[in-house]
């Protein structure tokens, strides 16, 4: 068996006085979806942040596939294979879906122009491999629906990334079908491999998706199951704290 792609060993998290996250542990596998629930203000998006290197640990160790990692930035975890896709999209509405996969990171002819076909072969490869249905490559994103757009945000992603995708809410603002989609091309990352995080609000999905769930509440990390061995009653007995009658 292969080790964890992702080791988060004692991590704290404090803003000023508050403690948004305290000694938090997990370990995320190869091909593996992970689900971090819990309540509002819970500390899930502060983890993620701290996951893709927006935020410094105040305290804990982070591990790479079994490497020791302290990254400064988010460009460094983009480096280092670990992609995020928010809630809120980081999308460029003006520009074509194709260049929206490379944004920042466009690849470059030998005459040093953007090499624009290589980019959309790129696109259209991985489109059709994650079967995420959009007219073509050319299309704008403002002229895309919420789940395509959201397809291509989760494209872009797994183009880059090598070892870990973190998705906060990703289907938070879609429709039923436009997050059936999603949720399928979450689970195609599997054949990849990587490794997913995913923050989600809708136990439903939470079930769907994950192999396992792991409950944050007020910052205490309360457990981690085994999404075939738990039911949704101990999962909200877990982010409530109160037990399910
Ligand atoms: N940059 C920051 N500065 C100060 N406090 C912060 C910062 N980011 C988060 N917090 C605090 O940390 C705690 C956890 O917030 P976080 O955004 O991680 O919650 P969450 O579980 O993602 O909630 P939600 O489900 O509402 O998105 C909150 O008390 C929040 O106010
Ligand atoms: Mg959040």
């Amino acid at each position: 068996m292969t080790g964890p792609v992702l080791e988060l060993s004692g991590i704290r998290k404090t803003f000023g006085g508050v403690t948004a996250i305290e000694d938090f542990s997990l370990e995320i596998f190869p091909g593996e979806i992970v689900a971090l629930v819990g309540d509002n203000g819970a500390g899930k998006s502060t983890l993620i942040k701290i996951v893709s290197g927006v935020h410094p640990p105040s305290a804990g160790s982070i591990a790479l596939d079994g490497q020791p990692v302290v990254m400064s930035n988010a460009t460094m975890a983009r480096m280092l294979g670990i992609e995020v896709v928010y809630q809120d999209l980081a999308l460029a509405d003006q520009q074509a879906v194709y260049m929206n996969l490379f944004l920042g990171r466009e690849p470059l002819t030998a005459l040093g122009l953007l090499d624009r076909r290589r980019m959309i072969a790129e696109t259209e490869k991985l489109v059709k491999e994650l079967d995420v249905r959009i007219p073509s490559a050319h299309a704008a994103i403002r002229d895309l629906s919420g789940g395509q757009r959201q397809g291509v945000a989760i494209a872009r992603a797994t183009h880059w990334a090598s070892k870990l995708i973190l998705l906060d809410e990703p289907t938070a603002a879609l429709g039923v079908a436009e997050t059936a989609r999603v949720e399928e091309i979450v689970r195609s990352l599997k054949k990849r491999n990587i490794g997913v995080l995913i923050i989600s609000h809708s136990l439903d999905q939470v079930f769907r998706l994950s192999d396992r769930i792991c409950v944050l509440r007020r910052g205490k990390q309360i457990g981690v199951r085994d999404t075939k061995a738990t039911d949704k009653n101990e999962i909200i007995a877990m982010i409530t704290g109160l037990k399910q009658g």
